[in-house]
């Protein structure tokens, strides 16, 4: 009974520490622990709680996902309208906002407003009857709208229960919470980036990306999706009042929910009006769309006095940016050819105005897309860019067709090399397969120079394109080998030019393992994941000897991109590669342990040690790494992490062989024990 008892306490423990980090994550963006350290806490909880069943409740955080797929929605009454707004485009608009306001209180002094960004994405109400999460529904037609509780369930930054602190305002009995759910740009972006990979239809923005993601009848598919939310308001509110939209948020925000942390408090509709042009310069910037900000009074006596219109309240007003789509041509279509060899159709438009930039290009993925957005040479289209997104074409304005338009063909010879394109089975793309293709050189070199990689100063696509075109080079390693006189007889080169070159290329061996990796271009490798690499492995030589499984142990990396790093190193040419550079005296960085929870490489590592050392003896061994944080047990399982193997080892390492479990040699022990 008191094991019981203590595992029950021990469980509730677990569920109060994981909603505390998922707060301090989502709603405050400030975590206090690593995600590995989350996922273990995570992985625990789901332990304890597999082995007593009993003991699971609907709240938990492990119950966000197991729930079965649905065949329809179901209409999710909102038992208080969810309302739309009035928009403003002009400060004019604005200002007359407020002499209605001001006309139906019959008040002439201050009047004080919330600003909040608007966020583009799709209005879900959220409803929690004594401070746990019981369902959620789409806005629909602003009465009912469909039932997307199970859905709702799987996005992380929503709480499946308010946060009961002893200073928080008390929870109501039941309260209605509006949100915005939504996806942030970079989600986004990768979003489709897999889903091109895939041959699946692309998402047009982040918006329909985030309102196709909730409207799944799998939740189970919901749940990959980035989803987030913030909070902006409150419907049906039982068993308190708030006084203020601001007291409001803040309750929000205490009872754990993410909302907007760029919302504002305004002392006169001037300050609201200075806050909108610093959020337009800000909204580039931001890592999700926005399409405007709302302006809300503040005082919530005067929105139930000032009341609605038929579909809008008057104490709200939408005050929207520039849109960040525009209607243009497309005309012409032209593949690019990247470092991997694929071919990318990028149609070229007439140039247009979109969000403040102008666009003259956008991405159109691969065939399948095109084929599927039906886009013609010729045609009308909407395109749709945001912040560093690259612009896209996100709708074809088939009734604006004249009968010109000409349908794209990919070429069957490369535009570069001439070379055959094929399509590979279970490939969206078409492919150059010729590994000299200058284009792939090219752009291969530049991402090898580019900022995140090596940092070549001076080294872009123009003066890479010149260097291959005049066989000045014709490889990576190349570069290495450059010399003043190759240069300085290139018209346009003078000796300046050429020795800060050369300084700046001399100057990119000395860097970190994480940047040399992405340099490298390991397919589905992009700078965060080199970094994660780089920390773990903290060599080159750990790395390029890595098993899938191995891998696969770092959390945050699947199995596609174990596969991907794995089969690099195991190609003979990309080890030539490695080698020639790394003859040219390259010095390899490793990042520092980031703090006391992965300080240490031994940190938290399962450890066993078979066969003789020659330099010391076996419990000194195990004390050393014991005291770096290590726990030294006797036989080899899947838990093990690292087999430390001497002179003639036993049965163990063949058993570590088989479980795919990383093994050391001494020399190797010997230098990880020195980082
Ligand atoms: S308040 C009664 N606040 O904009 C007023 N709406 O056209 C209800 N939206 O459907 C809306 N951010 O999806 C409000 N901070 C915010 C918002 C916001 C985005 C969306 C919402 C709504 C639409 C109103």
């Amino acid at each position: 009974m008191d094991e019981k008892q203590d595992t029950g306490a021990n469980v509730e423990e677990l569920r109060r520490l994981i909603d505390h980090h998922n707060y301090r994550y989502y709603a405050l963006d400030q975590p206090e622990i690593s995600d590995s350290e989350y996922d273990r806490l995570f992985a625990e909880l789901v332990r304890l709680e597999n082995e007593n069943p009993e003991l699971i409740t609907p709240d938990s955080p492990t119950q966000r996902v197991g729930f079965a797929p649905i065949e329809k929605f179901l209409p999710f009454p909102h038992e208080m309208p969810l309302l739309s707004l009035e928009n403003a485009t002009t400060e004019k608009d604005v200002i007359e906002f407020e002499a209605r306001i001001r006309r139906h209180l019959g008040y002439e002094g201050p009047i004080e407003y919330v600003a909040e960004p608007k966020m583009d994405g799709l209005a879900v109400e959220m409803v929690y009857e004594n401070g746990v999460f019981s369902g959620a529904g789409t806005r629909g037609d602003g009465f009912t709208g469909e039932d997307v509780t199970v859905n709702v369930r799987t996005i992380r930054s929503v709480p499946l229960r308010l946060r009961a602190e002893r200073r928080n305002p008390p929870l109501p009995a039941r309260i209605a919470i509006r949100c915005e759910v939504f996806i942030e740009k970079k989600d986004f972006e990768a979003l489709n980036e897999t889903r091109a990979r895939a041959s699946e239809p692309l998402f047009a923005n982040p918006r329909n990306a985030a309102a196709g993601s909730l409207r799944q009848l799998d939740p189970s598919v919901t749940a990959t999706r980035p989803l987030r939310a913030f909070f902006y308001g409150v419907g049906v509110l039982e068993g308190r009042q708030f006084e203020t939209q601001w007291e409001t948020l803040n309750a929000l925000k205490l009872w754990g929910l993410p909302v907007n942390p760029r919302s504002t408090i305004c002392s006169s509709i001037g300050e609201a009006i200075d806050f909108y042009n610093q959020l337009a310069e800000e909204r580039e910037k931001l890592p999700y769309e926005i399409d405007g900000m709302v302006i809300k009074v503040n005082r919530l006596d005067w929105q139930s006095e000032l009341g609605e219109k038929s579909r809008s309240p008057r104490w709200a007003i939408a005050f929207k940016f520039n849109p960040d789509e525009a209607q243009t041509h497309v005309l012409d279509i032209r593949v690019q050819v990247g470092r991997t060899g694929i071919l990318t159709p990028v149609a070229f438009l007439n140039p247009v105005l979109v969000g403040g930039v102008t666009v003259k290009r956008a991405t159109l993925h691969n065939m399948d897309e095109i084929e599927r957005k039906g886009i013609c040479i010729g045609d009308a289209v909407m395109v749709h860019r945001a912040g560093d997104v690259i612009p896209e074409v996100s709708e074809v304005l088939k009734s604006r067709r004249t009968g010109d338009e000409r349908p794209f063909r990919m070429p069957s010879a490369c535009p570069s090399c001439g070379g055959e394109v094929v399509r590979l089975p279970d490939e969206a793309f078409h492919r150059c397969l010729n590994l000299n293709c200058p284009a792939q050189v090219k752009a291969s070199i530049v991402h090898f120079a580019s900022r995140d990689a090596m940092n070549i100063e001076g080294l872009g696509h123009k003066i890479v394109s010149r260097f291959i075109d005049e066989n000045i080079i014709s490889s990576v390693p190349d570069l290495y080998t450059l010399r003043k006189e190759d240069l300085e007889h290139l018209p346009g080169f003078g000796e300046k030019s050429a020795s800060n070159l050369l300084d700046s290329i001399e100057g990119s061996k000395e860097t970190t393992l994480s940047r040399f990796l992405h340099a490298l271009g390991v397919s589905h490798v992009g700078s965060h994941l080199a970094e994660l690499l780089a920390s773990h492995f903290k060599s080159l030589d750990a790395l390029r000897s890595a098993s899938v499984a191995q891998l696969q142990e770092i959390a945050g990396i699947g199995e596609k991109v174990a596969y991907a790093v794995n089969s690099y190193f195991a190609n003979p040419a990309n080890s030539q590669l490695i080698d020639d550079l790394l003859s040219f005296g390259f010095r390899l960085k490793i990042p520092q342990p980031s703090g006391p929870v992965d300080g240490s490489f031994w940190m938290d590592k399962t450890v066993v040690f078979t066969g003789a050392l020659s330099s010391l003896p076996r419990p000194e061994a195990a004390r050393v790494v014991a005291l770096r944080g290590a726990r030294v047990t006797d036989s080899v399982s899947k838990n093990t992490d690292i087999v430390i193997a001497g002179k003639d080892p036993g049965a163990k390492l063949a058993k570590a062989e088989k479980l795919g479990v990383r093994i050391m040699n001494e020399e190797e022990f010997a230098r990880m024990l020195d980082e």
